[in-house]
């Protein structure tokens, strides 16, 4: 298999434990002669009829058998055939446990599978030097660095309503067709950072190409890492793709620079956990999510944020937008749930906004930044504040507003909200190839709050 990951290529193993597929059900093969030298989360090598080898990994044993789940198709693969597993000296498995990932700074402008294999046709990916461990843990939270400087994100009603700083972690709240995909490429185009790692977890591939050629587009792909796993690929490679997309961002990290990691969606991601817990025997808990998911959902994503302090006390970072599917208005979903919790912050969009054709949809009064008022100055955080004010105002009112209950000069409140609530929908409102800067999105609200306080 010629990818970069889980290939010896730097280090030699000890030796080749070979066992036997025993038997097959659902989405599990199961393995005999392994179990004493194997752990859940290892990767073994199971060779078909015609020969062909399919990457499984452990997920589960039973009596004296491992339970494996691949990566690819069960296709091929028989009672008898062969198992295979590379047996490391115990450093060696510590800094390869769960797979490794060789990144190299050339991967920019590319679109790989969650294996770390091309899949734009354009021609091998070198691979780069220290492998990283696609399931690391989160640096020590004493040694992390703290968030860096205020990001520009290019677009007003973020860089406004949910003021983000570097390392700073976001949840992307929205349903399908409310301009999720179009918002993730104008952030990679337009955001002030050094790379974008972009991971598409279980979207259909129609929607991959359209996001690479449409959204994305030459200017964005050429800063970007593309991390794909359709819906139509195993659990185990729809996860995968999450991972592979937070090591190649760790990687950019670790090299002081200044990384945007997008993830559409954790949704998907907890979707594709939910099927391996299952299959591995877990029982379903919350909503059919068995307990394990809601373990591993935190950990992906702390991996997101400040990297380790250097001696300057500088560090890289990743700035993390994580989508999550919402369907209807579920508020009660647990992914919804668990993923608000653990976030610094959450930008909504809505149906509704999208439907009125103000696009991004974004709905600035339910989004907010867990570090502004910090990272602005007193000035914008009270031009911020006035604005979220007469937004507000104009949400309660506007019913009766338009039913003409409302007499103008019964309030000076609601009669200022009437006056300036069209100009700050204007200022929400961008164009898909449009981009704003953090300085030009405050003098544009400065300019819409002033300009109608005297209309
Ligand atoms: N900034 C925008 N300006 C104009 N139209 C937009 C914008 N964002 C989204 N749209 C419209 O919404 C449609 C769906 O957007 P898309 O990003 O594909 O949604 P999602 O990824 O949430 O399914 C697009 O085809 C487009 O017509
Ligand atoms: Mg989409």
């Amino acid at each position: 298999m010629q990818d970069a990951v889980a290939r010896p290529g730097y280090d030699v193993p000890v030796g080749v434990l070979e066992g036997r597929v025993v038997g097959l059900s659902g989405l599990t093969v199961s393995l005999s002669g392994l179990c004493d030298f194997t752990g859940v989360g290892d990767r073994v090598s199971i060779f078909g009829l015609d020969g062909r080898e399919t990457i499984a990994e452990i997920v589960a044993f039973r009596a004296d058998l491992a339970i494996a789940m691949p990566y690819g198709s069960l296709e091929g693969i028989g009672s008898g055939c062969k198992a295979t597993f590379q047996l490391f000296d115990q450093e060696q498995r510590r800094k390869r446990a769960g797979g490794t990932l060789v990144v190299n700074a050339s991967w920019t402008g590319r679109v790989l599978d969650p294996m770390g294999r091309p899949i734009d046709g354009r021609g091998p990916l070198l691979p780069g030097g220290t492998p990283q461990r696609l399931h690391a843990s989160p640096p020590d939270a004493a040694l992390r660095a703290r968030l860096g400087p205020r990001i520009d994100l290019g677009v007003r009603a973020l860089n406004l309503f949910a003021t983000c700083r570097q390392g700073q972690r976001l949840g992307l709240f929205a349903g399908s067709g409310v301009g999720k995909s179009t918002l993730m490429g104008m952030l990679a185009r337009n955001t002030a950072c050094d790379v974008a790692v972009i991971a598409l977890v279980g979207e259909r591939g129609r929607e991959v190409r359209e996001f690479v050629e449409d959204d994305l587009g030459p200017e964005g792909l050429a800063k970007s890492v593309v991390v794909v796993a359709t819906s139509d690929t195993s659990p185990l490679m729809r996860r995968e793709a999450a991972y592979t997309a937070m090591a190649a961002a760790e990687y950019f990290r670790d090299q002081g620079k200044s990384v945007l990691l997008l993830m559409d969606s954790v949704t998907r991601f907890c979707q594709a956990l939910r099927e391996i817990g299952l299959s591995s025997g877990e029982p379903p808990a919350t909503r059919g999510y068995p307990p394990s998911v809601f373990a591993e959902l935190p950990r992906l994503l702390e991996r997101a944020g400040p990297g380790l302090a250097g001696a300057d006390g500088k560090a890289g970072q990743i700035t993390a937008m994580f989508s999550v599917l919402v369907e209807g208005d579920d508020h009660n979903e647990p992914v919804t749930d668990a993923v608000r919790g653990i976030l610094d912050g959450h930008v909504v969009m809505e149906r509704r906004i999208a439907e009125s054709g103000r696009y991004p949809a974004i709905n600035v009064l339910r989004s907010l930044s867990r570090t502004v008022p910090g990272c602005n100055s007193a000035a914008e955080n009270a031009l911020v504040q006035e604005a979220r004010a007469d937004l507000s105002t104009w949400d309660e009112m506007q019913d009766m507003v338009r039913l003409g209950a409302y007499r103008q000069g019964t309030d000076p409140k609601v009669d200022k909200a009437i006056r300036v609530a069209p100009a700050i929908e204007d200022v929400l409102r961008q164009g898909r190839g449009e981009k704003a800067t953090l300085e030009e999105s405050f003098a544009a609200l400065r300019t819409a709050l002033s300009k109608s306080g005297s209309a």
